[in-house]
């Protein structure tokens, strides 16, 4: 696995595939990988030649008061797992590299609406982030395909969108949340909790789970069932930060017109924040007639 820390010099490494008719995949990370990431990096491999893999901490997308200067930073356990992987390239710049002139004067990528609500709503400004550097990612690595985690499905809807309307040639692939026996979400952050939290956090799944079941057996009061899904929660020690039922495409609530649902929800266990989702499909015989009621 060869790795580069300059976007020229990666640049230059990938053209000499591509010139020789070789694709190329890519997965963004932030680092401090966990079996969830190196799925992403296992698909990435059906789809491409070349698998590329970034590991940047992106300070744009934290908050003041968030974790930036504490996140886990594990490089050496990082690039083990890639190359045991088969990732190829790994591109490690450094903060000058991707903002050389700072971070208030470079140009921005935002979506609005999808980057709204749920996570954007507490997190000013971290949509921005995300969206700006995964923007100059990908016009820097230009790959045929770029693989997410569905874990962050806001995340993944809003580069979907940046995608579509920015004419990105980019195929955009999302994979399956990868989960912890008891249900907890694989997350760099689960390293913050305690070993008595580590026991209370797989209750944010299982919650989500029930809220599916109820909506999937035909309860459609959304309103009661986010309000008890939020009881549950606080009852259960954590302080949920959203817990909303929504439609897969809009992330706005639920309508006629909703195919898929999904469940998103957030969370805070002292002072680590969860976040984990789940989706199901509507079919056609649901007694929409209902909803208009909730
Ligand atoms: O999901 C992440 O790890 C980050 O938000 C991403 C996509 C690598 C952008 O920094």
């Amino acid at each position: 696995m060869k790795t580069y820390s300059t976007a020229a010099s990666l640049r230059a490494a990938l053209n000499v595939g591509k010139r020789a008719g070789k694709t190329v995949a890519f997965v963004p990370t932030m680092g401090n990988l966990h079996e969830g990431h190196l799925r992403l990096v296992r698909r990435a491999r059906q789809y491409a030649d070349i698998v590329v893999v970034s590991i940047f901490v992106n300070p744009l997308q934290f908050g003041a008061n968030e974790d930036l200067s504490n996140y886990p930073r594990t490089l050496a356990a990082d690039k083990e797992k890639l190359f045991a992987e088969g990732a190829q390239f790994l591109f490690l710049p450094q903060v000058d590299e991707i903002y050389p002139e700072g971070m208030d004067s470079h140009t921005k990528v935002s979506v609005p609406e999808l980057s709204e609500g749920h996570c954007g709503a507490n997190r000013p400004g971290h949509f921005t982030g995300v969206t700006t550097v995964v923007a100059k990612l990908f016009n820097i690595v230009q790959p045929d395909t770029a693989v997410f985690g569905e874990k962050d499905f806001q995340q993944l809807s809003v580069i979907r969108k940046m995608v579509r309307d920015l004419c990105m040639p980019i195929d955009v692939v999302g994979v399956a949340t990868a989960r912890a026996a008891d249900g907890l979400a694989l997350s760099s952050r689960n390293g913050y909790l305690s070993p008595e939290q580590r026991q209370i956090a797989p209750i944010l799944h299982r919650v989500l789970q029930e809220c599916r079941e109820a909506i999937a057996c035909g309860y459609d009061s959304y309103c009661k069932l986010e309000q008890h899904a939020r009881t549950s929660l606080i009852q259960a020690g954590l302080e949920a930060d959203y817990f909303n039922i929504c439609d897969g495409r809009t992330l706005r609530p639920v309508t006629a017109d909703t195919e898929e649902v999904v469940i998103l929800a957030a969370a805070k266990l002292g002072t680590t924040r969860l976040i984990d989702n789940v989706t199901l499909n509507v079919n056609s015989s649901t007694d929409w007639g209902m909803l208009a009621a909730n």
